[in-house]
């Protein structure tokens, strides 16, 4: 392990660990040593990276920097083996069964896109070999639910517009979940798209893919997985869960930014339609049309993010070396101490389960009485960093009754002081503006 502390491979994380692993981020490390370090809990938005992320990227930079898949060069070799490396070591990473079915996109966003756009080619008239599975009549449906991130909604609303398929949703209940209850009512025999989240960037709830894919399957529906909030915490196996694609980005787990990730089911990648095109994605160009390249090159036009593909593979190769059930396990103590420093408090609603073992990585919350942009006003002014708002989740937001919430993110290097922090600020900021509610 390069620049890993040695950390026991089986034993839970403990204090001593967590501070070795802060050590080895240059953003912790700095903040650590200020008089008023602030405590970071806002990973859900985008994660810090270990130095070993931010080395390999800038050795990749310094010593082998070069275009890809492009030339003849020893240096565009050496730098195609690092992307194609980077490509199998994230295909392991997720339970992808060849490194063929893991797509570069931009961020989780653009990898949702990739898809709905691509259907939406197919159902233009602009399909290759085998996209009929895609086609879409006025009257199919495209299932998502109320609790999606922004990114997992308005792709799918602008294709069902686009093809007259009709975009229907599983309600948010009360406290803002859903269960697989309530997906097997929405299924219908006209289902041919259900795209959800894995976990919710607003409640935290883990949805139950598998058994989900399960129900889609027999309506005869395509899954698409909403993976952005999973992946970085809990150990995940696209395979195994069996959907059809999934999204994810690398700068919410230690990687870098600009880099996202599509995976597919190989029969999918291959049927769906490229939606951008251009230069390295096609195999013979005329002056009136292009054939293009199989699946992963056929979405990857255009000179491609090495660098950051270096990055991502370093950070999944760090995460690896911890272990992700090591991750899980640890931001779990976090979760489990978060809600229940905001069950005792009166006058917090905690937003999704209060049952921590649905819960991943975050909890937001509504503080009667103060608005969501004081209280993150307030807990800044504390050196307590969240993100306050609708976090890219107004209809979820509608649905509880409220605009906007405060949320706590926490990573594998957060301590117990940080969540501590958050939870007294809050208290305090109920104090601030008078809200405070007696027991
Ligand atoms: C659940 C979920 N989906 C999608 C996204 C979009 O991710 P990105 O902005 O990296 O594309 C986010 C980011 O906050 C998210 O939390």
């Amino acid at each position: 392990m390069e620049n890993m502390p040695a950390l026991a491979q089986t034993a839970a994380l403990t204090g001593a660990d967590i501070a070795e692993l802060r050590a080895g981020f240059p953003y912790f490390a700095a903040n650590d040593q200020r008089d008023e370090p602030a405590a970071y809990l806002d990973s859900a938005a985008t994660s810090q990276r270990p130095a070993r992320v931010l080395d390999a990227e800038r050795r990749f930079l310094e010593t082998a920097n070069a275009a890809v898949h492009r030339g003849t060069s020893g240096a565009v070799g050496e730098a195609t083996a690092a992307f194609e490396g980077a490509r199998a070591a994230v295909a392991r990473f997720v339970g992808a069964a060849t490194p063929e079915q893991i797509v570069w996109a931009e961020n989780a966003t653009d990898a949702l896109n990739l898809v709905a756009l691509g259907i939406g080619e197919a159902n233009a008239g602009l399909g290759v070999a085998g996209s009929e599975r895609y086609r879409l009549e006025p009257g199919d449906e495209i299932l998502v639910t109320e609790a999606e991130h922004h990114a997992n909604l308005i792709p799918w609303q602008r294709l069902a517009a686009k093809t007259g398929a009709a975009l229907k949703y599983i309600p948010a209940r009360e406290d803002g979940t859903w269960t697989l209850d309530d997906a097997r009512e929405a299924l219908t025999d006209r289902t041919r798209i259900f795209a959800f989240g894995h976990v919710s960037n607003v409640t935290g709830l883990v949805a139950p893919v598998a058994e989900l894919v399960e129900l889609a399957r027999a309506a005869g529906a395509i899954t698409v997985l909403d993976a952005c909030q999973s992946v970085p915490h809990i150990p995940v196996d696209f395979g195994a869960l069996g959907v059809d694609f999934a999204a994810f980005s690398g700068h919410k787990m230690l990687g870098p930014n600009g880099i996202g990730v599509l995976y597919g089911r190989a029969e999918m990648l291959d049927a769906l339609p490229p939606s951008r095109t251009g230069g390295s994605a096609i195999t013979k160009v005329t002056m009136e049309s292009a054939l293009f390249m199989p699946a992963p090159q056929r979405f990857e036009p255009g000179t491609q993010p090495v660098s950051q593909v270096v990055g991502l593979c370093a950070a999944v190769a760090y995460l690896e070396d911890i272990g992700m059930e090591r991750v899980a396990a640890r931001e779990h103590e976090l979760v489990e101490r978060l809600v229940a420093g905001i069950a005792e408090t009166p006058g917090l609603r905690l937003l999704g389960p209060a049952d921590t073992t649905q819960r991943v990585a975050l909890a937001a919350v509504s503080v009667d009485g103060v608005h969501a942009h004081d209280v993150g006003q307030y807990l800044d002014d504390q050196g307590v960093l969240v993100r306050v708002g609708h976090h890219c989740a107004q209809p979820l937001h509608r649905a509880l009754g409220i605009t906007s919430s405060t949320r706590a993110s926490v990573h594998v290097t957060t301590t117990e002081d940080e969540v501590d922090r958050f939870l007294d600020a809050l208290r305090g900021a109920q104090r601030y503006f008078g809200a405070e509610v007696s027991a």
